[in-house]
């Protein structure tokens, strides 16, 4: 999912100027030229030379193209072995290392059943396979006049290297290359959002008076009713959001995004956007251009009706800077601190001072005539108690004080108007304290690491103390919930909803890592995630429930059931009677399975490949598997025996089961311009063969009419996700889709409408 970084030519016209290179209707296109010859029959000879100093011509532009392209995969090569020996230091998502699918047939193939010797053909294993293969393309395409049989395929090149794919027979004939190809007419609505943000994010959990919760994950605002169990979702943002603030008069929402990068290599500022959370209707964005990285922290003033907001960003000096958000008016801006900054807040009756907190600094801010003048927090009392830790969350009393958590435990009472500490608790918790909230009748609530939540009285007094269990996680953020509930958000990205002297469920939850794997159920309404985490979580599509979860011992990179439903395998996928597992190693190893998904054994280990396997599809009697690896090679087996097949004849009218496979003539238009191969991740088709769902490296998921055999296909594109898209499905009866988020972590559920 590297950006491309290699111009790539697609479909290039034939420079010989015969016909569309493209499309090899091989044997028709030398025949075009020789039939204008042929009127002309005088000058026959001398058509024929040019005929065949043409033929000259075109074999060295194959031959120099063959040379770009090896040249191309060296640099390419090479390009990676330098960053595989850089890659102990950097934790970068790595694409797809083991894929495993199932045959889609439960008829079991006995190596009688192998197709006619002669088309099967065995690949010598040798490296140069790549070249000798091509050439043997291309010589067939001119082979018009050497009897080869008439092939009809379209060459695509990515990254220099010739890809080419036969279409069907019966296409071969009304094939164009320049036909247009349609937008499908269904379009994707986005239906439901799995997960929450709650690792790195602070201060991102709220109830509004709609009853809606609302919080954030990858690119998405969800608002979520509990009760009715219904999600809306406003989708402005064009990458992660980081801050959410709620304006005092609960309707009006801010956001803050990180900076990121269109496909077309645009850069897309960060900036806060401010909405309307009834009709989700975006109001302004500020600050493009202005802000650097990313917004960490974001609120709105208390006392002047919420006129003006402070915005802190991700930059090296950490700007706050206070704006007149109506007007979209900057009304000052200062260098807060070169640490990191935790918190910004307005204080609740002067709405002139600003108090931010972050790694070992409390700063009261005051706004005189648009300067930003700065009061220092004297983390000090009566030299008692010395604070060089991180302040990582502030409040405000009824009476004006300011509260602080800090890394060390503490509660800090800081009196309204000073940057003096009036009253201390030393060890409020154990370790950090993640999160303050004062609750409309004037009790404090802590939380932290401890996983406690502690109440405390106006005189900061403990009245209860409640531990969430350790499955949850660390508390991040706690909110007030309907009547007497409290909300939390834990850093393992759950939202949990309780009370302060009861249990606490969760209402939302998501994985914690990066997010790979994603199969579903064959009948029902039913998905399986799995990722980096060792969490593999059951989803119900309809309910929207997690039905159940289970950690395993090593992270989980793909999954697939068992076409009965029964089992289901993780890491590996299962399936009636043979099993396949394309692995990083270049190999396609077969297992045969029996006992309804319970057994397997080993029938062999296909080679051919000289780059990793990315994706494999089962022929829908199994006979069949096609795979696609990273170096762009489609190459067809017959699993029983690990056989390669090479004859087109035999693959190009293969029937099958999924299109799970990148490559491929039914799908090549999903390609962009300037690709580089590597930017698409999955591709699904739907059952009924009319649409196809891809999800790449841009966050985004793509909707094209299958087939999508025509050049830079149209599709209508949806955001979301705020990183590479790692995998997308439609559910079995094509009803709604659901796509996964590596990075964001975020499960997005999309009906088809
Ligand atoms: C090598 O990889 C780096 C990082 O992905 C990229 O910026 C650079 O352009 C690549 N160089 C070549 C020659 O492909
Ligand atoms: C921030 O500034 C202080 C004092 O100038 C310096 O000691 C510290 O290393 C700086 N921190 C960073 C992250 O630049
Ligand atoms: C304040 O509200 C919380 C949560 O609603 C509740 O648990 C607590 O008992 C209330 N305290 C008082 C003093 O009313
Ligand atoms: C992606 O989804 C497809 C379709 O459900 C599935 O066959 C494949 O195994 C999935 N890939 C991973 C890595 O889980």
């Amino acid at each position: 999912w590297r950006r491309p970084c290699v111009c790539v030519i697609i479909n290039e016209v034939d420079p010989g100027g015969l016909c569309l290179a493209s499309i090899g209707v091989s044997g028709e296109e030398l025949t075009v030229s020789s039939d204008d010859s042929a009127s002309a029959s005088s000058s026959m000879e001398v058509t024929d030379r040019i005929a065949s100093l043409e033929q000259r011509v075109q074999m060295q532009e194959d031959e120099i193209q063959l040379l770009k392209s090896a040249l191309a995969d060296v640099v390419r090569r090479l390009n990676l072995s330098e960053e595989q020996q850089a890659i102990g230091s950097r934790r970068g998502p790595t694409k797809v290392t083991v894929q495993i699918y199932l045959s889609h047939s439960a008829k079991r193939t006995g190596t009688s059943g192998s197709p006619p010797a002669s088309s099967v053909e065995a690949r010598p294993a040798t490296s140069p396979q790549q070249t000798s293969d091509s050439s043997k393309a291309g010589m067939a395409r001119k082979g018009g006049a050497t009897k080869v049989p008439p092939e009809g395929y379209v060459k695509m090149y990515l990254k220099g290297r010739p890809i080419t794919m036969y279409m069907p027979k019966d296409q071969v004939d009304s094939y164009c290359l320049e036909a247009r190809a349609d937008l499908p007419s269904n379009k994707l609505k986005l239906d439901w959002v799995y997960g929450y943000r709650g690792r790195d994010c602070r201060s991102n959990l709220y109830l509004l008076p709609t009853g809606e919760t609302v919080y954030f994950i990858a690119s998405v605002v969800v608002l979520f009713n509990v009760d009715e169990q219904l999600q809306r979702h406003y989708t402005g943002h064009t990458d992660d959001i980081k801050c959410l603030a709620v304006h005092p008069d609960k309707i009006t929402i801010a956001t803050g995004q990180v900076a990121g990068t269109s496909s077309d290599g645009k850069q897309l500022a960060p900036h806060v956007r401010v909405w309307d959370s009834v009709s989700l209707n975006t109001l302004h964005v500020l600050g493009t251009g202005f802000f650097d990285r990313a917004l960490v922290c974001l609120a709105f003033s208390k006392s002047n009706g919420g006129n003006t907001l402070c915005v802190v960003d991700d930059s090296n000096d950490h700007v706050l800077s206070v704006w007149d958000w109506q007007r979209e008016d900057r009304l000052a801006e200062v260098k807060c601190s070169n640490e990191s900054v935790f918190a910004a807040d307005f204080h609740p009756t002067d709405s002139n001072i600003v108090v931010t907190c972050g790694k070992s600094h409390l700063y009261f801010w005051n706004l005189e005539k648009g300067v930003l003048v700065k009061k220092q927090g004297l983390l000090a009392k009566n030299k008692q108690y010395v604070c060089s830790c991180f302040v990582l969350c502030v409040t405000f009393a009824e009476n004006g004080d300011a509260i602080t958590g800090d890394s060390s435990g503490n509660i800090l009472v800081w009196g309204k108007g000073t940057n003096r500490i009036s009253h201390v608790i030393q060890g409020a918790h154990e370790g950090s304290i993640f999160a303050l909230c004062m609750l409309r009748n004037g009790t404090l609530v802590s939380g932290g690491k401890d996983r406690r939540l502690i109440s405390w009285d106006s005189s900061y007094q403990q009245i209860q103390t409640v531990e969430v269990p350790e499955l949850f996680g660390p508390i991040r953020t706690i909110a007030e919930g309907r009547g007497e509930t409290v909300l939390i958000g834990t850093t393992k990205h759950f939202v949990l909803q309780g009370s302060l002297d009861g249990e606490f469920m969760p209402i939302t939850q998501g994985h914690t890592d990066e997010l790979w794997g994603l199969a579903v159920h064959p009948w029902k309404h039913q998905f399986l995630t799995c990722g980096y985490d060792r969490q593999v979580c059951l989803w119900d599509s309809s309910s929207h429930q997690l039905i159940w979860t289970k950690s395993m011992e090593d992270a989980a990179q793909s999954a697939g059931f068992h076409p009965s439903g029964a089992v289901v395998a993780i890491g590996t996928q299962t399936d009636g009677n043979f099993l396949a597992i394309g692995s990083h190693d270049n190999y396609i190893y077969i297992y045969a399975v029996a006992e309804n998904g319970r057994k397997y054994s080993r029938v062999g280990k296909c080679s051919g490949h000289s780059s990793f396997i990315t994706h494999l599809d089962w022929s829908v009697d199994s006979q069949y598997l096609v795979s696609n690896s990273g170096d762009y090679e489609i190459l067809y087996w017959i699993p029983s025996v690990c056989k390669q097949v090479v004859s087109v004849e035999t693959t190009r009218d293969i029937e099958w089961a999924t299109h799970t496979c990148t490559l491929g003539f039914q799908v090549f238009g999903l390609w962009p311009d300037g690709s580089d191969g590597t930017d698409v991740n999955a591709v699904c088709r739907s059952s009924d063969k009319s649409l196809l769902v891809t999800g790449d490296d841009f966050g985004k998921v793509h909707l094209f009419s299958y087939p999508c055999s025509q050049f830079r296909a149209p599709s209508h594109v949806y955001g979301g996700h705020s990183s590479h898209v790692t995998n997308v499905t439609f559910l079995y009866d094509d009803g709604y889709l659901v796509s996964t988020g590596g990075k964001d972590m975020s499960v997005m559920q999309w009906r088809i409408v």
